[in-house]
């Protein structure tokens, strides 16, 4: 099966290197702004195809393509493609508003493809493991989950040098960038949320720096911290029947339950369970997986389009 990718990052360069080990997908094309960089990747994983433009890597007979471009472009990349009958692997976060992310879900559908968020959390073993351990609690407490990690870019921003990250056009932040892995966590662990909450740090450019975003559910509530200007750490932690202690939460390795550390194997790098995921929906014919199904992506998506809102984070292209 023909994979093609999009973006020059070092995300695309990790996916890629999942490539490599899962075997399946042939790399077939990359799509950059620059030939010198796109020819860099090719070089480094025998990429066959240099394309310049999303239109012309729509009209190519490539299978399936991962998305990994800023934040506002996932939309109108992913529509062009799965109207070009291609299969869409889209980086988080997967749109800027429910309503684009209907949409691709609609082209989806009539044209029979795969669509899937590729929230590489959800789909590590020992992220499973932890879902079905806190299923049987018969009560939760109290829960916190934070991804607050300094980010160099920050910095750069304080500089006056902008990046894509904290650009409002196109759809930065840090909600969207880091929070939103919290969110997938919690909706996945807990459920639907009742309602919530957010509060953030705006920047001059309009969009956030930092943020708490809660979440109420029955008997207990889910407050999340995110930032990308201080350091809290990267972390759930549960109260309940037991204790659980999860460091590192997106790349999960194991977990503490009291002071007992529970790990499943987990042999490959991240990025190869979510990609595997893909490749077997496509092989299926199936359009989602149950694991991120669109159902929830559309829940994420709400969360974070409405906790913008509250938090008067202002994109000047959705
Ligand atoms: N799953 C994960 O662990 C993970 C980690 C990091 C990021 N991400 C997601 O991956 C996506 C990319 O993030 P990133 O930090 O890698 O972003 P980025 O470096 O700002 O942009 C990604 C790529 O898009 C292209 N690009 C940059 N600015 C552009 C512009 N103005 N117009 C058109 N193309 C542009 C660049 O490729 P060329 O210069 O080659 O055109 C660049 O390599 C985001 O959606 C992010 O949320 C996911």
């Amino acid at each position: 099966m023909k994979l093609a990718v999009v973006g020059t990052s070092t995300i695309t360069e990790v996916l890629l290197k999942s490539v490599q080990t899962f075997k399946r997908f042939s790399p077939y094309g990359i799509l950059s702004r620059s030939k010198e960089k796109a020819e860099h990747f090719q070089k480094q994983f025998d990429i066959l195809y240099y394309f310049s433009t999303i239109e012309e890597l729509a009209c190519s007979d490539v299978d399936a393509v991962y998305i990994a471009s800023p934040n506002s472009l996932h939309y109108k990349q992913a529509q062009i493609l799965l109207s070009a009958k291609k299969h869409v692997l889209l980086e988080k976060p997967f749109t800027s508003t429910v309503l684009e992310a209907k949409q691709l879900m609609n082209t989806a559908n009539d044209n029979r493809l795969t669509l899937m968020e590729a929230m590489k959390t959800t789909f590590l073993p020992n992220f499973i493991e932890l879902e079905k351990y806190v299923s049987k609690f018969k009560k939760i407490n109290s829960v916190e989950i934070s991804f607050c990690k300094l980010s160099s870019r920050y910095n750069d921003f304080l500089e006056g040098k902008m990046s894509n990250m904290f650009s409002s056009e196109m759809g930065g932040g840090s909600l969207v960038d880091v929070g939103v892995y919290a969110v997938w966590a919690a909706i996945s662990l807990f459920g639907t949320p009742k309602s919530w909450t957010h509060k953030a740090q705006v920047l001059s450019s309009g969009v956030d720096s930092k943020g708490e975003l809660v979440l109420e559910y029955d008997n207990f509530s889910v407050p999340i911290f995110h930032s990308k200007m201080d350091d809290r750490g990267c972390y759930i932690r549960i109260n309940g029947d037991e204790n659980i202690f999860v460091e590192e939460f997106i790349d999960i390795k194991g977990f503490f339950v009291d002071d007992k550390y529970t790990s499943v194997e987990q042999e490959y790098e991240p990025m190869y369970y979510e990609l595997s995921e893909f490749y077997n929906l496509i092989s299926f014919n199936k359009l989602e997986t149950s694991i991120n199904s669109w159902k929830k992506t559309l829940l994420v998506m709400n969360i974070l389009e409405d906790s913008r809102k509250q938090a008067n984070i202002i994109y000047t292209t959705a």
